[in-house]
Order: C-alpha cells, then structure tokens, then sequence
C-alpha cells in the first residue's frame, strides 16, 4: 500500500467511526425524547407504588367511566374537579330508552350511567371518602372485587360495563398498587345511587 493510499483508508475508517458515533447520538435523543410520552417514573408526592397505580388508572381507562364528563369548548371532556368520584349523585336518570334492535345499550352526558340488558348501572365513587367512596374499604376486599367480580368478594355480582373480566387478571401487586394510588385522591363526598334491574322480562 502506498502512503497516500494508507492515508485515504485511514480517513475514510475514521469517518466511519464519527458517522456511527454521531448516529449512535441521534438515536439516543431520540428515544429520550420519547421518554415524554410516558408519565415521569414517580410524579410529585407519590411513592412509587401510588405512581405505579396512578399510570394503572391512566392507561386503564378508570377515568373512562369514573369520571364524569362535563361539556367543553371542544365538545364533552372529563370534569377533573370531580376526578374518579363516580355518577353525580344529583343527576338523576330519567328511566332508560328503549332502543330499537340492534341497538342494545344507552349512556348518560356524564358517561357513568349505563343501561343495557342488565339493567341501569352507576359507575362507584373510587374517591377514598368514608361513607360514599372506597375510604372505608380494605386493600383485601378491593383485591377480592376484582378477581371474583362480586361486591368486596362476598356481595352482588358487579355490573357491566365494569371491566371486570379484564381486571382479574391483574396480579395482586398491580391491584395493590391501583388501590394505593386511587387512597391518595381527594375524597369528594358523592353517594352514587344503586343500580337499578332491567324491567321485567327485557
Ligand atoms: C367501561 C366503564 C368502566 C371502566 C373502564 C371501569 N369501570 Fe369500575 N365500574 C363501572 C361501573 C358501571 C360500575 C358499577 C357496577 C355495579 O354497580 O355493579 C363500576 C364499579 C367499580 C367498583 C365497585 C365494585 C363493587 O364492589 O360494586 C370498583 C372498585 C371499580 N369500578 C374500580 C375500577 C377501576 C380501578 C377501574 C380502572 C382500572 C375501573 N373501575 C374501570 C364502570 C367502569
């Protein structure tokens, strides 16, 4: 190899080396910047299993139904004053529409009242308020909801729309973890009525 043969390759080696490293970078601040998409390891105040269970109840839908929805500019959106505190208990439904088939269920302007061949259900107060929400409740009898999809594990079947079919497969830490977070809310005091059957015969 002759000397500026020898001086090209080694060039061309280098820039190699700064192309991939450069790259390399790129590809770095890349995935940083989507890091933002995801909600920070351990918001503010929260320890980290509460953190784990505020990502649960985020990615989980909980809002969903759970938190009434009150109009905005843009059409209805969640009222997070009332964050996760369940059916108004001011806003009392007038009797169920009956649909024509195939239609088969209707839903209140807040999204947590629900009618279908089950009846009308009211989705809970999951604020940790004494009397009306899950203040008085044990983390046993939250877990024992969820994996036999009756009352506190002993008390009527729960209804749907409640997912509960899917939240049994969840493991006992990540139901932990929903609780934990869900007893760090504000408690706002909202009796929720009680689920009311579907008429005879429907
Ligand atoms: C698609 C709507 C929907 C979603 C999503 C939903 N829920 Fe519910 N949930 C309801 C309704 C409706 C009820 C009331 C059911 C009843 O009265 O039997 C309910 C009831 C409950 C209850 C009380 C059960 C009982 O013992 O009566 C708990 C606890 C609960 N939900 C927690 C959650 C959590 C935690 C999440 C998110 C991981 C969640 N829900 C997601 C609709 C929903």
């Amino acid at each position: 190899m002759k000397p500026t043969e020898f001086f090209l390759t080694t060039v061309i080696f280098a820039a190699a080396v700064i192309l991939t490293a450069v790259l390399a970078t790129a590809t770095l601040r890349a995935a940083g910047g989507g890091e933002q998409l995801v909600p920070p390891a351990t918001p503010a105040g929260l320890n980290a299993q509460q953190a784990r269970g505020k990502y649960l109840v985020d990615i989980m839908g909980c809002h969903d139904c759970h938190t009434p929805m009150k109009m905005g500019p843009n059409g209805p959106q969640w009222d997070m004053d009332r964050a996760l505190s369940g059916h108004p208990e001011q806003m009392t439904m007038p009797p169920a529409p009956a649909l024509p088939m195939p239609w088969m269920a209707a839903m209140g302007a807040t999204m947590t009242a629900f009618s279908g061949p089950w009846g009308t259900s009211f989705a809970m107060n999951l604020t940790p308020d004494k009397e009306t929400g899950l203040g008085d409740w044990t983390v046993d009898q939250f877990i024992a909801t969820m994996k036999t999809g009756k009352d506190r594990g002993k008390g009527r079947p729960v209804l749907p729309p409640m997912p509960i079919q899917n939240l049994a497969q969840l493991s006992d830490e990540d139901i932990r973890s929903l609780f934990a977070y869900l007893q760090t809310l504000k408690p706002i005091k909202n009796r929720v009525p009680q689920p009311i059957d579907p008429p005879e015969g429907k």
